[in-house]
């Protein structure tokens, strides 16, 4: 690659990431935030630069009960890197705190010592509005199942949270009501569900299913359904669920029903799973660009998808409100 093209590259890292980025030295020195770490933490840049982050907090790592204040600073002083941890942590001029979800990594020299700190930020906010509406039972089992789909497939588990980002913002971007919006997020979480019950060689193959593996990996919405059917309280999730694939014009399955006759959320969620899995890499496939998976959609509007709800996502997309929704 040559040095123009990384240049380029790191430019839109820079510009147009919807994470948040920091880079601390060994003593907890700011030396590289980007624009979405200050858009997040309503600070600039030179807010920050050359300052310690302990300097908000005294000096200090940990406060008088023994926590770190945040994944970072706890990253820096035990040697830990952390993934995926949820975390409320205060902006830098306010009181106010925001939920945000971490990735933290250390960058050592070739003694191994540590000479840089890196974090990454999401905001979850909006989604941990959501966990607070739910009984803790219901989360609980939600959050099992999104580890168990992690456990089997690491891919159906990223996919799974970007599609219920996606579901979350097109809902809210529809006007749905907050039940609903809610009902949109989980669904998105626990839709591949089923894919626990498809063999781990057709479910992993790089490459296009044969006729009879095809047929195997069609009934993971009927599975997932059958699974969800069980839980209190989740029937209507179930049926959302079961009719992920069916397609406008009744050519889907797994019980070829079109239009109207397919419920709401599951219409949503055929948008939103097919341009999650377009925009994603796989093994076997380079991902398509933005624009390139917004034109299929915009192709596939009246045969595969409801040309209403797929006229709402390309307008979504298009929306400052799509920012923290998709990367
Ligand atoms: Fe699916």
């Amino acid at each position: 690659m040559c040095e123009a093209h990384f240049n380029c590259i790191m430019q839109s890292i820079e510009t147009r990431s919807s994470q948040g980025w920091i880079i601390i030295n060994a003593e907890y020195e700011v030396v590289y935030v980007n624009e979405s770490f200050c858009r997040m933490w309503q600070c600039t840049r030179e807010n920050l630069l050359g300052k310690s982050l302990l300097q908000w907090y005294d000096g200090e790592k940990q406060n008088s009960q023994g926590r770190y204040f945040g994944p970072l600073i706890e990253t820096m002083a035990t040697g830990i890197e952390m993934q995926n941890v949820e975390a409320r942590l205060p902006k830098f001029f306010s009181d106010e705190c925001i939920w945000q979800l971490v990735d933290t990594f250390l960058i050592r020299d070739n003694k191994e010592k540590v000479e840089f700190g890196v974090a990454s930020y999401s905001v979850i906010e909006r989604f941990k509005a959501i966990e607070q509406q739910l009984n803790s039972i219901n989360l609980k089992v939600i959050k099992a199942f999104s580890k168990a789909i992690g456990a089997r497939d690491v891919y159906t588990m990223q996919h799974s949270e970007k599609v219920a980002a996606l579901m979350f913002g097109l809902a809210e971007a529809m006007l749905l009501s907050k039940h609903e919006v809610t009902l949109a997020y989980l669904a998105g979480i626990v839709h591949d569900v089923g894919k626990i019950g498809v063999p781990e060689n057709v479910l992993n193959k790089p490459g296009r299913l044969t006729e009879e593996e095809f047929i195997l990996m069609k009934q993971h919405p009927t599975i997932g359904s059958d699974i969800l059917r069980q839980i209190d309280g989740f029937a209507d999730i179930a049926s959302i669920v079961l009719h992920h694939h069916e397609r406008y014009d009744g050519k889907g399955y797994p019980q070829q029903i079109a239009g109207e006759s397919i419920p709401l959320l599951s219409r949503m969620l055929a948008v939103c799973d097919s341009y999650d899995a377009m925009v994603s890499a796989r093994c076997y496939r380079q991902p398509v660009t933005k624009a390139q998976a917004m034109a299929e959609i915009e192709k596939c509007s009246s045969s595969q998808f409801d040309p209403v709800i797929a006229a709402c996502f390309l307008r979504f997309l298009n929306s400052d409100l799509s920012l923290t929704a998709v990367d």
